[in-house]
């Protein structure tokens, strides 16, 4: 599918859906506690959403059992929220959430800390958030999409973490998932060229040791193949003439 530029009247839809699921995010985070279960935030976020009109995006998407992926610890993406996994002092939960509004989709994601973590853990959260604000740095019309994924890349790995390859970043719309596909790592080609209008998920991927992944026997939960610690913060964003604007952040 070819990449889509959006027009103001879409932006303006992509603005207000951003806007629901970056309260979605405010809230689960506040409301994070030991002992809930990851059922527990499943349950909350899909409220949250439903309370604004919404469709939860990933719900049913492709057969995803859940509104909210929740991945804890070793889990970089994509856990399947469960009545029996109850998070706990010292945990770090990855929240991944999108919401459907009048059509259009926004997708963001958040890595919390559960109580007091360690502070290696609290580092993790930390560069893998900051990761993604270095990439946005070159978001811009007319630069080229691998100067963000580079950008990314070489902040994550200068902190001594490493950036998953097997899963990227992606154009969204009317459709959750859209081209061009945005990896958080340098590649050969250039890739695109940035044009205004452009609405990306921007999604870093960090693992605490090597990035190598494997999936779970659920078929959906991806976690480190060496058991380390991974974190994941994702916005969608609208490049413009001037640099982009973060869609799915108040
Ligand atoms: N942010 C994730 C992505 O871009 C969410 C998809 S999870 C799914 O792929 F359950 F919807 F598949
Ligand atoms: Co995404």
């Amino acid at each position: 599918m070819a990449v889509t530029i959006k027009s103001s009247r879409e932006i303006e839809l992509m603005r207000e859906a951003g806007r629901i699921l970056a309260i979605t995010h405010e809230e689960l985070g506040k409301a994070i506690k030991p002992g809930m279960s990851t059922y527990d935030i499943d349950h909350l976020g899909e409220e949250i959403i439903r309370s604004y009109g919404c469709i939860p995006s990933f719900l049913n998407y492709q057969g995803y059992p859940a509104s909210i992926c929740v991945s804890v610890n070793d889990e970089v993406v994509h856990g399947i929220p469960n009545k029996r996994r109850i998070i706990r002092e010292g945990d770090i939960v990855s929240l991944d959430a999108g919401v459907i509004y009048k059509g259009y989709h926004s997708d963001a994601a958040r890595t919390h800390a559960v109580g007091e973590i360690s502070k290696e853990a609290r580092r993790l959260i930390d560069v893998t958030r900051q990761s993604f604000y270095e990439g946005i740095k070159y978001a811009k019309a007319g630069n080229h999409l691998f100067e963000i994924s580079r950008a990314i890349q070489k902040y994550v790995e200068a902190n001594g973490f490493s950036v998953v390859r097997d899963l990227v970043g992606h154009g969204i719309g009317t459709n959750l998932h859209e081209a061009p596909e945005v990896p958080n790592f340098a590649q050969k080609r250039k890739g695109m060229k940035l044009r205004a209008g452009m609405t990306l998920a921007i999604e870093p991927m960090v693992n605490a040791g090597h990035y190598d992944v494997c999936w779970c026997d659920d078929e959906w939960t991806v976690v480190t193949a060496d058991e380390s610690l991974s974190a994941h913060y994702e916005n969608t964003i609208l490049i413009t003439e001037e640099g982009y604007e973060i869609l799915s952040l108040r």
